[in-house]
Order: structure tokens, then C-alpha cells, then sequence
């Protein structure tokens, strides 16, 4: 058949997102390129789909404590493991360093066959200064501290301290030294989260008598050339708040941005910016693989920047990072919240690429990231609460990690599509070539419970097992989710398809005038192995539509899987 020779091109890429895969000795440096329209994170010399899952913050602060972790990270299809760095456990003493921790953890996670992003909580954690060590702490004449209007001091290191960002920066710049030495052969660890969720809580700036001098200073030169430079890209919001001041080429922070929380915020995040820009500098001397930044959202219920952190990388800021940090790569959300592809799409502007350190356990989400908004990286926060080797983490997962080789070819190129929906949210339609998919939930005789298994290769036509109703990994920040429907659909060929996904019924129709109708030339389900496809089923009958009112389509049902589908249209 024709289309078979159109679904054998995923070989190559195959090895490039398996959890098994390991770097060769003389593996190339971990980097960003840009493919196309992409922007992927190379990873043993191939573009790598990050599946990944955060660790809770002080799990890997002893190799021990993380030790029962990793296998199921492993059984649980992950290919990434998101492991946080702790300032004052790596330096307890000035100057000398203790990596015996990590060590221990890059170790496990090489054995298990999973890459580490290290998450650096040096200076700043959710705002607040938990990390650094017990000398820095204690030591606020030295290294000093942001104060509020009446000059009370918050446990936030300032940004406008050279001591305390040169002190953040030489422990930072000995971890990838450390890292530098220990993991240039294997390359386990691929990237770098620069501090956590930063920006000033309480307060909308930082009114110490150093932060009171340079706001009442001219705005930096760089910034304002910045500014100048990319008048024609900055983002609306930047425009917005530089236009209503007048638009000035100079002056002081009230003058070029206006009095109020807004000039504020871009103080902060300028210092933000470079603070953490110069740390970044100092580790990419001894290190450059790529560093983002993640972001603690401004909520529904905030009001001004203070009740979420004032300078952050949120959306809102990017001008201001981008302008002030040259050196950090990527400008990440947590997405906790759940305008999920609003939120991302906030966070592909400019050509930003789009990693998302911490979200919910969704999978819904994780498959419309990936085959919709041409995310890099997924990673549900408190993984380890989320993985079991049969649990919804590991299956849904285990599909992406299938199609992995598939979705990094196809994403930024309009031959993938992918959709997530709510039970009673009505259909949806998705074009790709001559073909309209119309995706519903519980539509289609016997939608609820769900008929004989279709996506899902290996369980029987009927009375087969079905999985808790799934979309959510569950477990992770917010308990257990419903049921969602949500598909990848990728075009291999004028009538080949890939579709993945779970809870959705998908008729079809043609755009072609003289065969308006389109149904179900063949259908395989299966699974790939070693990136080649071995079908478990043949599919028609009973399995793709019963007759009558029960037309003809493809059911995916709780448990996701992988469907090889050739459709054809008539009249
Ligand atoms: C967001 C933080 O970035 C994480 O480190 C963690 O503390 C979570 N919140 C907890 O929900």
C-alpha cells in the first residue's frame, strides 16, 4: 500500500528521546538550535523532547534521600529529571564546596538512563532568600538584604548588591566547573534553571537606600539602547508602558516609564536581569550549556506586582530580560494555572521557545503542548508523587515517548495538529491536507462506558481493563483532574495519519467538492519499537463505528495509544 512507504521515515531520529538513551563519550555539548521554525534542545547531537517531571525541592539534597526515585522515574517513561541545587548545602562554608549530593544523584539518574536539568536555588527561591547558605544569612551587613518603605528588611538577598551577586556567582560558576569535570563524557546534565521563580514579594520595588539612589538615577544606557534597537519587536505590553510616559529616549525610571508600580516592576526586573545575567556568565565561563529562567505567574486575584513577584520574568517583563540578560536562554512559565495555551503562547512570543519546568500532571496538556504550541520540555512538578510503572504518568508518556522522533520532525511545519478538551465543551474540528477530523467526547454509540478498546495495542476487542478515566496524571498540585479528550493528529502523507491520544471520538469529511465524504481506509493499532512500527490490531467493525447513526470513526479511549490510520473520500 501506498501510504506505507510515507510512515517509514522516523528511524534516524529514534534514539534522539528514549529514556535508555545515554550520550556516547564524545558527545556534543547540549544546545539550542533552530530547525525551521523551532527552536529544539540538541541533546547527544539530536533533538531532544524533553518528558520530564520536577523533583520536590530538597529531594536530591542527599543522594540517599533521591535513591528510590529514579527507577520509577525510568518505569514511568520520563526522560528527564528536573533535580534542585541547593546554595547552602553546596557551600556550607565559605569557599568550599560539597557536590558529593549531586554526584550521587547524577550518578543514579546515569544509571537509570535519565538526563538532569539542575535547578540552581542560590540567591532566590519563590522570591524569598531560603538557599543561601548560613554565612550569607547571617551576614546582612555584607550581604545585604531588600527593605521595605520603613527600611525593615526582607529575607530577600537585594539585586543591587555586587557582594551578593558576586558571592551567588562564584558558588554557581564552581558547580559547573564541578559539572564541567564530572559529566563532559556522559552529559547527563543538559541544562540549567538559573535560581527560581525570582521577583520581589511584599512590595512592588525594593526601597533601600542603594535601590532609592538608582531609581532615582537615569535608566541605564543599555536599556534604553535596547529599547531603541528593537522599537519595531518589543512586546505591547513594554510599548504600552513606554508610550503612556512619552516615550523618552532618557531619563530617570519615573520619567522614561511613568510614576507608579510600573516603573517599579521594570527597575526590578532590570535588576533581576542582570544580577542573574552575570551569575549565568560566571557558569557559562566554566560551562555553557543552555539556562532559563522560570516564572511565578501573576494570578487572577493579584492586584499589583508585590502580591506576585515584582520583576519576574512573567510575560509582561520579557522586554526588560531579554534586555538586561543576554546570557539566559530561555524565559520559562510555571503553568499552574488553567488558560494553559494562553499561558504558552504569552511565552512563545518573539521567538522565545517554549520549556515549561512546572505545571500540573496533565496530559492533556502535555500532548496539545507538544503537538500544538511546538513545546520543547513538559515537566509536572512533584513528579515523584505522580509516577507508578502502570499509572497515567507512564502511559501517557509512554505514547509521547513513541512519537517522539515523529513530533520533533513535524512540529513548526503545519503537518501536526493537536487538540484538549473538557467533557461537555462540544467538538472540535482540525484540518490537515484535504481532510476535516471532527473530535468529540463521549460521542458515538457506546461512548460512555466506552466500547471495545481501539488506541491501546494489545488489549482485547471486548471486556479488556480500562484505565481510571485519565487527562490527569493526578496526584500532583490540585489532586486528581476529570477525564479530558485529547489527541495528536500528524499527516504522514496526503491520506496517512498518525493519531495519539485518549477519551475522543473522531469522525471525518473531505474538503475536496467533488468527494465531500471521507471515512476510514485502514486502520492499525499498534506501537513503535525501537522507532518501528508493529501493529497489535487491524481495525474495522465494531471497533470503528457499528453502522446506522454510529458512523464510522476512531475512538480513543481512556488509556492512550497510537493509531496508524489511511482515510479515503467519495461522493
Ligand atoms: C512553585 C515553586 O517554583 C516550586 O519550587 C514549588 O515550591 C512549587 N511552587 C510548590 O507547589
Amino acid at each position: 500500500m501506498k501510504h506505507r512507504i510515507a510512515f517509514i521515515s522516523i528511524a534516524p531520529f529514534a534514539l534522539a528521546v528514549t529514556a535508555s538513551a545515554q550520550a556516547p563519550a564524545a558527545a556534543p555539548i547540549p544546545h539550542l538550535e533552530k530547525r525551521g521554525a523551532v527552536t529544539h534542545l540538541i541533546v547527544d547531537g539530536k533533538p531532544w523532547l524533553g518528558l520530564a517531571g520536577e523533583l520536590l525541592n530538597n529531594a536530591a539534597s542527599t543522594a540517599e534521600n533521591v535513591r528510590p526515585v529514579w527507577p520509577s522515574l525510568a518505569k514511568a517513561n520520563l526522560n528527564t529529571a528536573l533535580v534542585g541545587v541547593g546554595w547552602g548545602w553546596t557551600e556550607p562554608e565559605e569557599g568550599k564546596f560539597d557536590f558529593s549530593a549531586l554526584d550521587g544523584a547524577l550518578g543514579d539518574a546515569r544509571n537509570n538512563g535519565l538526563h538532569v536539568v539542575l535547578l540552581w536555588f542560590g540567591s532566590w527561591k519563590n522570591g524569598t532568600s531560603s538557599y543561601p547558605p548560613a554565612w550569607v544569612k547571617r551576614n546582612s551587613d555584607k550581604y545585604p538584604v531588600a527593605r521595605d518603605k520603613d527600611g525593615k528588611g526582607r529575607e530577600i538577598l537585594s539585586t543591587l548588591s555586587t557582594t551578593n551577586m558576586e558571592a551567588d556567582g562564584r558558588a554557581y560558576a564552581a558547580l559547573m566547573r564541578h559539572v564541567r569535570e564530572v559529566d563532559s563524557a556522559t552529559r547527563t546534565v543538559i541544562m540549567i534553571q538559573m535560581e527560581n521563580e525570582v521577583g520581589l514579594l511584599g512590595d512592588s520595588r525594593d526601597r533601600s537606600k542603594e535601590a532609592n539612589e538608582a531609581f532615582a538615577g537615569a535608566v541605564p544606557e543599555e536599556l534604553m539602547d535596547y529599547l531603541q534597537r528593537n522599537k519595531s519587536t518589543l512586546l505591547p505590553e513594554t510599548r504600552k508602558l513606554w508610550d503612556a510616559a512619552g516615550g523618552r529616549t532618557s531619563g530617570t525610571w519615573e520619567e522614561v516609564f511613568g510614576k507608579g508600580a510600573g516603573a517599579d516592576e521594570a527597575f526590578m526586573a532590570w535588576h533581576y536581569a542582570r544580577y542573574m545575567n552575570r551569575v549565568t556568565e560566571l557558569g557559562k565561563k566554566e560551562y555553557p550549556i543552555p539556562v532559563y529562567v522560570n516564572a511565578w505567574l501573576v494570578q487572577p486575584q493579584d492586584k499589583q506586582p508585590g502580591d506576585y513577584p515584582s520583576g519576574g520574568p512573567q510575560a509582561h517583563n520579557h522586554d526588560f530580560w531579554r534586555a538586561g540578560a543576554p546570557r539566559i536562554d530561555i524565559l520559562a512559565p510555571d503553568i499552574y494555572l488553567t488558560n494553559f495555551a494562553e499561558i504558552a503562547a504569552m511565552y512563545s512570543r518573539n521567538g522565545n521557545p517554549l520549556f515549561i519546568p512546572e505545571t500540573r500532571g496533565d496530559a492533556a496538556n502535555a500532548f496539545y503542548a507538544f503537538g500544538q504550541l511546538n513545546a520543547q520540555m513538559f515537566s509536572p512538578f512533584g513528579i515523584e508523587r505522580q509516577v507508578g510503572a502502570d499509572g497515567p504518568v507512564a502511559a501517557a508518556y509512554g505514547v509521547l515517548q513513541q512519537l517522539a522522533p515523529l513530533i520533533m520532525e513535524h512540529q513548526g511545519n503545519g503537518t501536526m495538529k493537536a487538540v484538549m478538551m473538557d467533557a461537555g465543551t462540544g467538538s472540535q474540528k482540525v484540518q490537515l491536507g484535504n481532510y476535516v477530523f471532527d473530535l468529540a467526547m463521549g460521542r458515538g454509540r457506546g461512548a460512555a462506558p466506552p466500547p471495545a478498546a481501539t488506541a491501546g495495542a494489545g488489549r482485547s476487542a471486548a471486556g479488556a481493563p480500562q484505565a481510571a478515566p485519565s487527562g490527569g496524571f493526578g496526584g500532583g498540585r490540585g489532586g486528581p483532574a476529570a477525564a479530558r479528550g485529547y489527541a495528536i493528529i500528524i499527516q504522514a502523507g496526503p491520506d496517512d495519519f498518525w493519531v495519539a491520544g485518549a477519551n475522543l471520538n473522531i469522525r471525518f469529511s473531505s474538503t475536496v467538492t467533488a468527494t465531500p465524504m471521507a471515512s476510514l481506509a485502514a486502520v492499525e493499532e499498534g506501537r513503535f519499537v525501537n522507532g518501528a512500527w508493529v501493529v497489535g490490531r487491524h481495525l474495522a467493525g465494531d471497533d470503528t463505528g457499528m453502522g446506522g447513526d454510529d458512523r464510522a470513526s476512531l475512538r480513543l479511549t481512556a488509556n492512550p495509544g497510537i493509531l496508524r490510520v489511511s482515510l479515503y473520500s467519495y461522493r
